[in-house]
């Protein structure tokens, strides 16, 4: 599910990148750079995180970089806001029934950072992924377990004002399964990966502020655009209530102010074409 407020998520968003930057740490060692590597980056945003947490890693015989992302907004904003000299940018919907022709085979490595648990169809984002690469080519993806806002959506979905806009498509794919972790694995084999590992990563993020979290919220809210104009606002309100439940997102008061966290659960798939 696309988002569509690139100045917010680039004002708001430290949690991606904070993150990031500690799994990339512990997980780097996963990523076997080709020479003159053509990369692929899925979900790239407007761009912050990968900037600040990923492009210090990147090797300098890099043949390109292609940035793309489901939003236009995002890929609009990112291109006018980029860094790295070698990116070019695209609009990919990674689950699309085809991806463009001039992306197969083409690529040696492809990353996407938060992004999988957006994606509804993952088996078959994972077959454009496999195509899109080049023989050995890799990928390396992480992505929430459940979204901390999964339970919200859920109860949502039983509201009898709120059901009529479909909360439920807006779910991480395995939220009611009992093993995410075995429908991811085999989502990866059945798009032809026959070569993969899925690690756990569990961790908390604290918010600077309520601020902070609010807006963060509202960037990935993506059910919001769908909901009539007069009354997101309101929507808003009762959605973000109802996502600081005690359970992914606890809130407690320190020193009388209000301290946001989330607790994540999140994976780190990392899978060759061999
Ligand atoms: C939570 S943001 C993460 C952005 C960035 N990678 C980061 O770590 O800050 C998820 C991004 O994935 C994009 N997205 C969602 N579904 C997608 C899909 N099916 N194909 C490609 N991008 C998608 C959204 O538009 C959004 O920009």
């Amino acid at each position: 599910m696309a988002m569509v407020l690139p100045e917010l998520f680039s004002k708001y968003n430290r949690l991606t990148t904070v993150v990031t930057a500690k799994q990339l740490e512990k997980f780097r060692h996963l990523i076997k750079w080709r020479k003159n590597a053509s990369v692929l980056e899925i979900g790239h945003a407007e761009g912050g995180n990968s900037q600040k947490s990923f492009f210090p890693y990147l090797p300098s015989d890099l043949k390109e970089y292609v940035a793309t992302d489901l939003s236009e907004n995002m890929i609009e904003y990112a291109s006018k806001n980029s860094t790295l000299p070698s990116v070019t940018f695209g609009q990919l919907n990674i689950a699309a029934k085809q991806v463009p022709l001039e992306y197969l085979n083409r690529f040696d490595h492809i990353f996407g950072f938060f992004v999988m648990h957006h994606v509804r169809q993952p088996r078959q984002a994972f077959r454009n992924m496999f195509d899109m690469l080049r023989k050995d080519g890799s990928i390396f993806l992480t992505f929430f377990k459940h979204i901390p806002s999964d339970a919200t959506l859920d109860r949502l979905a039983k509201h009898p004002e709120w059901k009529q806009y479909g909360p439920e498509n807006f779910i991480s794919p395995y939220y009611y399964s009992p093993n995410p972790r075995q429908q991811w694995e085999s989502d990866l084999s059945e798009a032809g990966f026959k070569c993969y590992e899925l690690f756990e990563d569990i961790g908390k993020y604290e918010y600077v502020d309520e601020n902070e979290y609010d807006n963060i919220y509202q960037c990935t809210c993506t059910i919001l655009p769908t909901i009539p104009e007069q009354e997101q606002k309101r929507f808003l309100k009762i959605y973000l209530d109802s996502t600081k439940d005690g359970k992914n997102n606890s809130v407690e008061v320190r020193d009388g102010r209000r301290i946001l966290t989330t607790n994540y659960e999140m994976f780190i798939a990392s899978a060759t074409k061999i």
